[in-house]
């Protein structure tokens, strides 16, 4: 596998291409951030801590059945994807209130939320990530009927899988982000699943251990994402 140019240096990845048109590679850079961008810094070991989780995550989702564009590590920051073409939706699923449904709606932080919520934003780091929903993704042109419907199963399939992994490992899946995309004409999951987008608490302590570390500048943000995936069974080294 021959690296090419990079083709996208986002805020936390840079993609490459390769020899092979239908294949990229995702490098997970130390970078962190956070509030679109304003909030920025480098995290030692970030990179790897991130690209063996996600790694690890798509796995267990393929394994589950569900159409991922992960296929392979490549090194410790990086990993081989299938070519996307990127829809421009988050798609967002809720265990428990925080963050942004908090602020929102003043639902207290912690309330379960049965049946889980699903909500879908932009992506659109400019205009702050807002909040949509399908009919103005479908006029709009973000997406299908059909992908949105097919997009939203899958969030629910990923939420049956990992909340099973995270539940057996003392931790509650909170909340988390997925983007989909579509590689010859199958809508598949893309990006990534790491701490970095989603929300994971200790069940007994209720302590933090995902990106809210590094926005709220508690520290020990990287240890917390190992603890994370050893308790899960990532191998880091
Ligand atoms: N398989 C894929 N093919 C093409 N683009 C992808 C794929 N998976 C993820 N992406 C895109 O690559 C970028 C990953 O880098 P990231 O640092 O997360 O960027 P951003 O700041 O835009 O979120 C994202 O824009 C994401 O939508
Ligand atoms: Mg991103």
């Amino acid at each position: 596998m021959e690296k090419r140019d990079e083709l996208y240096a986002g805020k936390a990845k840079s993609i490459f291409a390769t020899d092979d048109p239908d294949l990229l590679i995702m490098h997970f850079r130390d970078d962190t951030s956070a509030f679109d961008g304003e909030k920025l810094e480098q995290l030692e070991r970030k990179g790897l801590v991130n690209n063996k989780f996600n790694a690890f995550i798509m796995s267990r989702l393929r394994d589950a059945g569900v159409p991922v564009h992960f296929e392979r590590l490549l090194g410790d920051q990086e990993s081989l994807v299938k070519r996307l073409d990127m829809i421009p939706v988050e798609c967002v699923v809720r265990n428990f209130a925080a963050g942004g449904l908090v602020r929102r709606l003043g639902v207290e932080e912690g309330r379960e939320l049965s049946p889980a919520t699903y909500e879908l934003f932009l992506k659109n780091d400019a205009l702050h990530d807002p909040l949509i929903n399908e009919s103005v993704s479908i006029t709009l042109g973000y997406a299908t009927e059909q992908q949105l419907e097919e997009a939203k199963a899958l969030s629910f399939k990923v939420n049956e899988v990992l909340t099973a992994i995270f539940r057996d490992a003392g931790i509650l899946l909170v909340d988390y982000k997925l983007e989909f995309g579509v590689h010859n004409g199958q809508l598949m999951l893309g990006d990534e699943f790491s701490p970095d987008g989603a929300r994971l608490w200790d069940a007994e302590t209720r302590e933090k251990l995902d990106k809210d570390r590094f926005r709220k500048g508690l520290g020990g943000v990287i240890e917390a994402y190992e603890e994370v995936g050893r308790r899960i069974g990532v191998t880091f080294d």
